[in-house]
């Protein structure tokens, strides 16, 4: 198994720089903005390339009429003209990044809507696989990287490279070709230097991040964990374990501060070289008047000036890198096509009296394991069917069937004689209504969740159906009635209350055809003897699929199917089946006895 750590830093991975390509649509939807930008970038570069020009005459001026009668106004002019200079390299490059924001921050909008778009299209599958914590990494650090790479390899490398050839122009306009070499050769060492140093620091600096969310997913595991700790009283040992992750995390730190400073060390080592050399070539050429103090001061200032873009280049080139490969991951999500997929030419379910057929169906999750096998009978319309059986014989595999969260692997299932795999999704998924075995609810308020069923309902239908569904009562009882926070997944209600929520969902719903998946089997019997009362009312005239473990609940059901091991051992109506003395009379006989035992203990 892959651990969190392998997977959050794949620097390993070579990146694709094809990805690149993969970005200009969205460089496409604003091109008036990026050639704005562009043109501001270079703007900022010729003011910047033009800044030591304006000092070297300056200093020209001033040393050459040193003594003699000086007009003011020339250095003064030339004075202000360097400091405008200076202020316009700021202000072009502010305002680039201004215009240049709007690209990017729109693509970022526009991939994390994509992706999130994808991901409610993915069928049920995939979201049982995913781990929830790692794709919301991957899509965040995706759409960082989009916005990185858009940013950085726009502005920071093609910059660079733009700054360094005009400087070397100007250098080989002015002096000689020694200087430019001299230039290109320390540029050269400088990059190659910083990319090898920073390839190495790389381990450390994903050893640093690895450790980093390990420590911090064991921290986080154990706060969630928070009751079976004290259970077991066992505070001290999650303290030592943490500290050990924190130990390694320390220590990976370390390493990577210490390698941080090799590298900026070594960087300024060959600045301090390549200033020493050619500083000293300008020395000579001074003193023996081919080259004048002014420019001197000129060559000095493109040296500072010159590496200091550079600088950042071991953590742009890393970045960069690394921004490549979380795109890469982002865009290969993107590009999987979902399992469950409207058939070309889907046409709207049309639903006339709501009548189900299982016909002869085989199905399975994984090839290797059959669940289904020829499941085969029909729920005619308005009736009710009800599905009894062991634990994990296949019963709530036949609602995900009907909702289509799964294709069948052999047979079909059809509504009103068409092929739930011929119609659209969400036209199938308009007519059903589910109550699942398990409610989760969004982290909001209940009226929120209640409505959730139909977003359109008024007020007065959400409190009809949540009197319908029994709930009046205890949201009375709530300090915040309708407006109270039901928690992350509903967690603050109990398992009787959720169900409640979410049968009051389905009759917001209003569907013409029903699932009830254990919908009461939280309750205790008195609350669900009156939903039941409540269900019937809502499931009269509706076709409906029960599934129940407890038999009393579905006693009335037109026909019950009684499934073991995938298949369907017997079918009739409650009193035929008893009559028959199989499978369900030997279960009736069993629950019946261990009820009345119970009555008799209470
Ligand atoms: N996504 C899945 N991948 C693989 N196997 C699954 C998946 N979902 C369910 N199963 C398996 O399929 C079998 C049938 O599951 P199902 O949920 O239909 O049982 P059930 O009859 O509803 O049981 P219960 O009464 O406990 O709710 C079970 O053995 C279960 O382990
Ligand atoms: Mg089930």
């Amino acid at each position: 198994m892959q651990s969190y750590a392998d997977n959050d830093y794949p620097t390993d991975h070579k990146p694709d720089w094809k990805v690149i390509s993969g970005l200009w649509p969205y460089l496409a939807e604003f091109r008036g903005r990026v050639v704005l930008a562009l043109a501001l970038l270079v703007l900022a570069k010729l003011a910047t390339v033009a800044t030591p020009v304006a000092l070297k005459y300056i200093v020209d001026y001033l040393d050459q009429n040193r003594g003699a009668d000086m007009l003011l106004w020339i250095p003064l002019v030339l004075v202000v003209g360097y400091g405008s200079l200076r202020f316009g390299a700021t202000l072009f490059s502010e305002l680039r990044d201004a215009v240049f924001a709007r690209v990017a921050e729109r693509a970022m909008r526009r991939v994390s809507l994509r992706i999130f778009e994808h991901l409610h299209q993915r069928e049920l599958g995939f979201h049982l696989d995913r781990k929830t914590g790692g794709l919301a990494r991957d899509i965040e650090r995706g759409t960082n990287g989009i916005s990185f790479l858009l940013r950085f390899t726009l502005f920071n490398i093609v910059p660079t490279i733009l700054e360094i050839l005009l400087v070397a122009g100007i250098l080989l306009v002015v002096f000689n070709v020694g200087y430019v070499l001299a230039i290109l050769v320390a540029v050269v060492v400088y990059v190659v230097f910083s990319i090898r140093i920073t390839e190495w620091r790389t381990k450390f600096v994903r050893e640093a991040n690895a450790r980093d969310n390990q420590s911090n997913s064991r921290a986080i595991d154990s706060l969630l964990n928070y009751e079976t700790v004290k259970y077991f009283n066992n505070e001290r040992y999650e303290a030592q374990l943490y500290d050990q992750n924190l130990d390694d995390w320390e220590q990976a730190r370390l390493k990577n501060r210490l390698s941080l400073a090799t590298l900026n060390a070594g960087q300024a080592l060959i600045i301090g070289v390549a200033m020493i050399v050619i500083m000293a070539m300008a020395v000579g050429e001074v003193a023996s008047g081919e080259i004048t103090l002014g420019d001197f001061t000129m060559i000095n200032a493109y040296l500072l000036q010159l590496f200091i873009p550079l600088n950042a280049l071991g953590f742009v080139y890393r970045e960069i890198r690394q921004a490549l490969v979380n795109v890469e991951r982002l865009f290969k999500l993107l590009g999987d096509e979902p399992a469950i997929q409207d058939a070309a030419g889907a046409t709207e379910l049309v639903v006339a009296s709501a009548e189900v057929q299982f016909d002869h169906i085989h199905f399975a999750y994984r090839p290797d394991r059959p669940i289904l096998q020829d499941v085969n009978f029909s729920i005619p319309a308005g009736h009710t069917v009800a599905v009894v059986g062991a634990s994990g014989a296949g019963k709530s595999t036949l609602a995900r069937l009907l909702f289509r969260f799964y294709d069948v692997d052999q047979g079909s299932i059809r509504i009103d004689g068409q092929d739930i795999r011929q119609v659209t999704q969400a036209s199938l998924r308009s007519v059903i209504g589910v109550v699942p075995q398990d409610t989760v609810l969004f982290n909001d308020t209940l009226y929120r969740n209640l409505a959730y069923g139909n977003p359109a309902a008024s007020e007065e239908q959400v409190h009809r159906a949540a009197r319908m569904a029994h709930l009046e009562d205890f949201i009375h009882s709530l300090p915040d009635g309708y407006a109270t926070k039901v928690g992350e997944r509903g967690l603050k209600l109990s398992g009787g209350e959720k169900q409640r929520v979410a049968i009051a969902r389905v009759i917001l719903k209003n569907p013409p055809l029903l699932i009830l998946d254990e919908a009461t089997s939280s309750l205790d019997s008195l609350s669900e003897q009156a939903i039941l009362g409540a269900l019937k009312e809502v499931s009269q005239q509706r076709t409906t699929l029960v599934i129940a473990h407890r038999l009393s609940t579905i006693r009335d059901a037109n026909t019950i199917l009684v499934m073991d091991g995938g298949r369907i051992v017997e079918s009739g109506s409650h009193n035929e089946l008893l009559a028959a003395g199989g499978h369900y009379a030997h279960l009736w006989e069993q629950q019946h006895r261990s009820e009345d035992n119970s009555q008799l203990s209470q």
